[in-house]
Parts: C-alpha cells; sequence; structure tokens
C-alpha cells in the first residue's frame, strides 16, 4: 500500500481513529485543497509504505498505534522529544526528506494547562501506568519541572524503569504496585491524577474498571484520564464523586493532532474547528454505540 493523500494516518487498526475528521475539518476550515485520510497498513507493509511518503504530493501522516515505533528505522532524522520517547507520531516530508516528531507530550501538557487550568511545577502527581502513553506523560511532566512523581503499574517493573527517567532531572520518582496498598495513599497526596492505563476503555480489558475508589481521590486534585472512548470513564465518574476536578482524553488528543498540523503546513490550526469536530464525532459515535 502507498499513500494517495497529502496527508493522512496509519495505524492498524485505524477505523476506530476520530483523526481525519478533525484534521479534515481543519484543512477545509482553511480552505487548503489537501486530503488527509486514515491508512490501515500492515506491519510487514510499514517499511515500503513509510518510503511511498518521499513525494512531491506528500506532506506528512500521523502514526498511531501499533507502528510508532516501526517508522523510525525508515525515517532520514528523528527530533529530540520523538527520540526521547522512543516513538515517532507525526512525520513531516520535505523534498523527500523524512523527519519524525512526537507530538503526544505537547499535547498532554497543552490540555493540562489550557483545558486542566494546572500548571506542574513543583506539583505531586500520580501516574497510573506505564506503557507508551504514560513514557509520553513522564516526560512531558518532567520537563515541566513537575516536583514529584508516582508511578503505579500492574507491573512493577515497567513502573520502575520509567521512574528512572527522573533521577537525571533531580525529580523524586516513586514506583509502586496497581492495585496496592501504597496507591490510595498517593492518590491522596497527589496535586495530579493521570490515568495513561487501557482501563476503562471502550472494547478494552477491562472497560468498567476504574483505577482508583472515590474515597482515594482528593477533592483538590486534577484527576486527567487520557482515555477518550468513552468520554466520560469510570475514572472520571469516580473523581466526579469524590468532587476532584476532572478532564478527558479529547483535549490531549486534538492538541498533539494540531502540533502535527503546525508541522505539516507551518501555520496556525484552527484548534477550536479541530475541537468541535472531535467532540461532534464522539458525541455521534457515543449515540449509536
Ligand atoms: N488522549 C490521547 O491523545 C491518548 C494518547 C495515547 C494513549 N491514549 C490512551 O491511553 C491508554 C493507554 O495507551 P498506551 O498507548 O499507553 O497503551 P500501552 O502501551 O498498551 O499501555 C497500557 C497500560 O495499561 C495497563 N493495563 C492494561 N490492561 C490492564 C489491566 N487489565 N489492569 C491494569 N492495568 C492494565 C498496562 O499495564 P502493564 O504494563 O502491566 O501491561 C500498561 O501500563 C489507551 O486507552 C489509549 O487510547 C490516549
Amino acid at each position: 500500500m502507498t499513500i494517495s493523500t497529502a496527508l493522512g494516518i496509519i495505524g492498524y487498526p485505524i477505523g476506530h481513529s476520530i483523526s481525519p475528521i478533525f484534521q479534515q475539518a481543519a484543512l477545509d476550515n482553511l480552505d487548503i485543497g489537501a486530503q488527509y485520510r486514515a491508512y490501515e497498513v500492515d506491519p510487514a507493509d510499514v517499511g515500503s509504505f513509510v518510503g511511498s511518503l518521499r513525494a512531491d504530493s506528500v506532506s506528512g501522516i500521523n502514526v498511531t498505534v501499533p507502528h510508532k515505533e516501526a517508522v523510525m528505522p525508515f525515517l532520514d532524522e528523528i527530533d529530540e522529544w520523538a527520540a526521547e520517547a522512543g516513538a515517532v507520531n507525526t512525520i513531516v516530508n520535505r523534498s523527500g526528506h523524512l523527519t519524525g516528531y512526537n507530538t503526544d507530550g505537547y499535547g498532554f501538557l497543552r490540555a493540562l494547562r489550557e483545558s486542566g487550568g494546572l500548571e506542574p511545577a513543583g506539583k505531586t502527581a500520580l501516574i497510573l501506568g506505564a506503557g507508551g502513553s504514560a513514557r509520553g506523560v513522564v516526560q512531558a511532566l518532567l520537563r515541566a519541572d513537575i516536583g514529584a512523581l508516582t508511578i503505579a503499574n500492574r507491573t512493577l517493573a515497567r513502573a520502575q524503569s520509567l521512574a528512572e527517567l527522573a533521577g537525571p532531572r533531580g525529580v523524586e520518582a516513586n514506583a509502586i504496585s496497581l492495585p496496592s496498598p501504597e496507591a490510595g495513599p498517593a492518590a491522596l497526596s497527589a496535586d495530579l491524577i493521570v490515568n495513561c492505563t487501557s482501563l476503562g476503555m471502550r472494547h478494552g480489558p477491562d472497560e468498567d474498571a476504574s483505577p482508583l475508589r472515590p474515597e482515594e481521590i482528593p477533592p483538590t486534585a486534577l484527576v486527567y484520564d487520557l482515555v477518550y472512548n468513552p468520554m466520560q470513564t469510570p475514572l472520571l465518574r469516580v473523581a466526579e464523586l469524590a468532587g476532584a476536578n476532572t478532564l478527558g482524553g479529547i483535549s490531549m488528543l486534538v492538541y498533539q493532532g494540531a502540533a502535527s498540523f503546525e508541522i505539516w503546513l507551518e501555520r496556525p490550526a484552527p484548534v477550536g474547528v479541530m475541537m468541535d469536530a472531535a467532540l461532534a464525532a464522539m458525541r455521534q459515535r457515543e449515540s449509536g454505540a
């Protein structure tokens, strides 16, 4: 398979992605006559697909699960955030030269500040999960001068390896198991709780599960769930019961996409248009779910 549009997204599967909806809305809003399409690329075909991005007609693509690491050997250059994350979610084609970026951490921080109203510098955070998204979140929080971190994960060794990123930045980081008796106290002393597990995700491993109980959530915390499908997750429901502020994963999704748009087209993305399109798409899916 090769790319046949100027822009797009690759994944496997890809049918669930709402990126084509809000990216196309942005292109249309600015009267840019380009198409953004979803491409379901088999893992065996990633190299040849990435090779097709060097064509003059191509501006770039987004990359999602499971190709974020697999595309890296086929690129000419990798920017600092992507190299640190060990994952690429955006590729730009500049006259046949392919550069890989990672806008997930940027999108996470922008959503945290602009939609969640929380400045992380000096704060205490509890990160639930230690997979690909948790790595990006931890790196972003370290860059934003978070004060202290606890990383809680089902597989403790993965939390421990993520916590090791904090040492060189002089930040205190603990790794604990999830669930464990330490998780509740860690949550109760946190200013920010971020769910980076797939618990609560529609069609995920446990879509009705919340990683924390209401009595473990302080009303002063911001509870930020990266899961965006459904928009109201079990954790966000529990956090509302506890009186905490909440933030779902849609704004991060839109902000990381807006950052990709700005890299490809070198002009400001119409973020409001993208957000409205993303929310409308999610509401439509949820009403038909
Ligand atoms: N809003 C956004 O823009 C955005 C961006 C990226 C990801 N996300 C969402 O974030 C979630 C995680 O994505 P990811 O890429 O980090 O996935 P991942 O790399 O597969 O990591 C999954 C994490 O969830 C944990 N987990 C899975 N099943 C579990 C269970 N039954 N009980 C407890 N823990 C469990 C895993 O623990 P183990 O290490 O023990 O396996 C791991 O920490 C997904 O729902 C994804 O849609 C949202």
